[in-house]
Parts: C-alpha cells; structure tokens; sequence
C-alpha cells in the first residue's frame, strides 16, 4: 500500500504562504492538509473558502481539506468548489452523517470520515464502502504541536483489520517517531505540522515520516 504525507499549513508562516506551498512541492509531498475550524465544533477559528481558493490557484498539489466545523453539510459543496481533492468531515460534528456523505460524494471528491480519539473505530463500520479515507484523530482536534494519543494506535488497527484496502490517515503529534508507530498500526496517510515546518531539511523529514527511511 502507497503511503503518503500531508503537510498541515496550520504550521506554516501565514505570511509567507505562496513559499510554504513551493517549499511543501519542492520537498516532495503528496498532499497540503488544510484545517477548517469554526470556533464551535473546535475551540478555535483557522481559515476557510478564500484561501483555498487562493492556494488552489497556485498549486497543482492534492488539497486536503479537514473540516472541523458543525453541521459540514452547510459548506462542503463551496469547498468542493474552491478546489478540495479531498474532503473528511467529523462524525461527531454532522447530525445526520449518512446525507452529509451523500452530499460529499455528489460533490465527486474524494470522501473521507474523520473520528476524534475519543470516538470509537466501529462508528465508522457503516459507512466504509462509501469511504476514500478514514481520519483518526491523534489528539483532540483545534491545535497544532500536541502530543501524539498513542491510545488511538488500537483504532488504527480494528480499521485495517476491516478495510485492508482504505487509506487510513492520522492526525496530530506525528514525527518520525510516531509516524513509524502510526505505519505500523497501519495507517498510510500522514498529516504533519509542526514537525515538517520546524525541520531544517523538510524533504528528509517528509521521507522519515514517509517510511522511515531517509533514502
Ligand atoms: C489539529 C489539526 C492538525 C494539526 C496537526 O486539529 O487537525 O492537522 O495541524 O499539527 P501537528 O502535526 O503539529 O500536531
Ligand atoms: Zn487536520
């Protein structure tokens, strides 16, 4: 299974975010990981519609979009349209998480569910065929530079276990340390922050998160 690395831009110097994008594609990474939070579902406001638009209009890099904000049913058509590659919307923050996905999948991006660490691997049972991706969270989403839950290693597991197949990412506190744990609990999909931005060399980071080897 291919394994990938997002760069999350929560980490990146918003001031100077065209040459974070260069410096994300010139390192090699698969994806940018854009947050979206709205000050209710998380404890803290980030960005939203016009700087995607922005970015999408700079960059042929997959966008991927993590949508932290209650009710995602309202917005996820506009950020469909402001140029997602993928979508993941949280379990605990839509009322009715089969018509949210529904509406996801019409938008004909790709799909994804996203679970906080204290929610259970099973709530996403229901819903796997329908799935591009499964985000488990590895700390409590809203902020970047926390500390990796290792508890949530389990729920990695149980979902490889029932869909060998579907890219698992994980969330939070990922390094090359926990990366390695992360792989190894089978997640192939890895967001980074403020380890990636903080590297000195941000293509060997990248690797090292990757697959744990610098070559
Ligand atoms: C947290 C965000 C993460 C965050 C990760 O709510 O969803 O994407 O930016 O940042 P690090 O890698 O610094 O934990
Ligand atoms: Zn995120």
């Amino acid at each position: 299974m291919k394994n990938y690395v997002s760069a999350s831009i929560l980490s990146a110097d918003m001031l100077r975010l065209e040459q974070e994008v260069r410096r994300i594609e010139k390192s090699g990474i698969e994806m940018l990981h854009f947050d979206v939070m709205d000050g209710v579902f998380v404890n803290n406001i980030s960005y939203g519609l016009p700087i995607l638009s922005a970015i999408r209009k700079i960059t042929d890099l997959t966008l991927d979009v993590h949508l932290m904000i209650t009710e995602p049913i309202r917005y996820i058509p506009r950020f469909a349209e402001a140029g997602a590659d993928i979508i993941s919307f949280h379990t605990e923050a839509a009322e009715d998480v089969s018509a949210t996905l529904d509406v996801l999948r019409k938008t004909g991006k790709k799909s994804a569910l996203a679970i906080k660490p204290g929610t259970p691997a099973e709530v996403l049972f229901p819903y796997l065929d329908q799935l591009d991706m499964a985000l488990v969270m590895t700390v409590e989403p809203g902020f970047g530079g926390q500390r990796f839950i290792h508890e949530t290693m389990e729920k990695v597991r149980i979902l490889r276990e029932k869909a060998p197949l579907l890219d698992i990412q994980v969330d939070g506190g990922i390094n090359a340390e926990t990366a390695a744990i992360a792989r190894e609990a089978g997640a192939n999909n890895l967001v980074s922050g403020s380890y990636l931005f903080s590297a000195e060399d941000m293509s060997l980071a990248a690797q090292l998160v990757r697959t744990g080897s610098s070559c």
